[in-house]
């Protein structure tokens, strides 16, 4: 399938079986900002609840919070956020379209827009920042900012989570929250959009303990990516060189992911030294050092980030899952989501619409819903059909009720991957699903 041509089609998929609906499509759509439809929603919960697992409750050196999107605006200026996050932008001085200068065709010198050559503007700084007004007065002493990563609500909650949750260096500070950023060139469906979650973990250690945490947590994170599913040779790191580096990192790592339209990074591994709350500490007056207990030492932690985006690792899992087949002369859409991550885990069918087999089968449905098992009932159309919406949005297992199962209470389970049929007591299928979802 050719690259551009998967994107397309991720996009229509998402958008008809209820994943993905661009915002407010009814006023045009709001550029580069998403909605996530009922499918959609499950699929990011499900990741989203992987990931607080593995960070957060597997682990004992690793604790949760959840931040307010609104800081004080003095922490953004102690980050370096409102000085240097700024990308270099562009206008096209025939139509006018602005664009980031290190785009590769701009750098060509082309406007990608109207093709008019060496029409540039020379680049200027652009802050990345949303800023809004905090209370009544717009002025600049009420200005406040969207926050553009989530890492800077646990450096300055470091303290208070390490003291309440008695942590010892080396102890880690998770989050899954919401961050904006306003991007000049958006695109790429919900790879680069204004409004975007992110999953961020804060890891604390001694000076000198960073390097070997670093490799520590670039390894674990690989693997994670590794354990949904997405095939390895479509991922790979890729090293920071100094030019490329945040203005917080001393050292970082991209894990990429082979997306249709290019190698592109999905999650960071950074090393940001004692950048942050050293700055913190400076600017607020507050002392946020560590004291270790044993050796009485004070210092500064360093901090090693995982830094992953919720939606970016979304758009990995879909275009990671999405195959075409031929069956029987007829080519079959799935997505191969692993079981965990699918949003419905069952499809119940009545194979027809008499002899009771409709009762039975919503009887089942429900077994399974009350069991916190996502099923979808579907009794509209022929059963191929049936099979198809369902292989279409990831569903691994579906459920047919026939004319066997008023004689013997047994039902066919028909696997979405292998499509073989196996033959399970009505009343086994809570537990034959839950086995494989383990
Ligand atoms: N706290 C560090 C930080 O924010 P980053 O490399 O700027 O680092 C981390 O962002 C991750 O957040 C990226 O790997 C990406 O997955 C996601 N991300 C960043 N900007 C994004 C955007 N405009 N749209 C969607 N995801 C984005």
């Amino acid at each position: 399938m050719a690259a551009p041509d998967l994107m397309d089609k991720l996009v229509s998929l998402t958008k008809r079986r209820g994943y993905i609906f661009q915002s407010s499509e009814i006023y045009g759509g709001t550029g580069s900002v998403w909605d996530y439809g009922p499918l959609g929603v499950e699929l990011k919960r499900n990741l989203k609840d992987r990931w607080w697992r593995a960070m957060v409750h597997e682990r004992d050196d690793v604790e949760g919070l959840d931040a307010a999107i609104l800081m004080h605006p003095s922490v953004w200026e102690a980050s370096g956020h409102v000085e240097g996050f700024t990308d270099p932008l562009v206008e096209c001085s025939n139509c006018h379209r602005r664009f980031r200068a290190d785009l590769p065709e701009v750098d060509g010198g082309q406007c990608p827009t109207c093709g008019t050559r060496d029409a540039f503007s020379e680049p200027r700084l652009f802050n990345l920042m949303f800023k809004t007004f905090m209370g009544p007065v717009e002025d600049a002493a009420a200005t406040i900012y969207l926050r553009p990563e989530t890492a800077q609500g646990i450096y300055v909650n470091f303290l208070n989570i390490q003291g309440t949750a008695r942590q010892r260096v080396p102890f880690g500070i998770a989050q899954i929250g919401k961050a904006f950023r306003n991007e000049i060139t958006p695109g790429n469906f919900i790879f680069r959009t204004r409004e975007f979650e992110q999953a961020e973990m804060q890891f604390f250690v001694k000076p000198g303990d960073d390097e070997e945490w670093f490799e520590r947590w670039k390894a674990e994170r690989m693997a994670w990516h590794e354990g949904l599913g997405i095939r390895s040779t479509k991922l790979r790191f890729h090293e920071h060189g100094p030019d490329e580096l945040a203005h917080y990192a001393k050292n970082a790592f991209d894990i990429e992911y082979e997306f249709p339209f290019g190698w592109k990074e999905f999650e960071g591994i950074h090393n940001r030294t004692d950048f942050d709350l050293a700055r913190h500490q400076e600017r607020s007056g507050k002392r946020l050092e560590y004291i270790d207990p044993a050796s009485n030492e004070r210092f500064v932690p360093y901090v090693v980030e995982t830094s992953m985006g919720v939606d970016r690792t979304l758009l990995v899992l879909l275009a990671d899952a999405y195959r075409e087949e031929e069956v029987e002369g007829e080519t079959r859409v799935v997505l191969g989501l692993q079981p965990q991550l699918a949003p419905l885990k069952v499809g119940v069918f009545p194979l027809v619409k008499k002899d009771g087999l409709p009762e039975l089968a919503i009887k089942l449905h429900e077994g399974l819903r009350k069991a916190a098992i996502p099923s979808f009932y579907d009794a509209a159309g022929a059963i191929g059909r049936r099979y198809r919406r369902q292989d279409e949005v990831g569903t691994p297992w579906c459920v047919t009720v026939d004319g066997q199962t008023s004689e013997d209470g047994t039902v066919t389970i028909r696997d979405r991957d292998t499509l073989e049929q196996v033959r399970v007591g009505a009343d086994q299928v809570v537990t034959w699903v839950r086995d494989r979802l383990g």
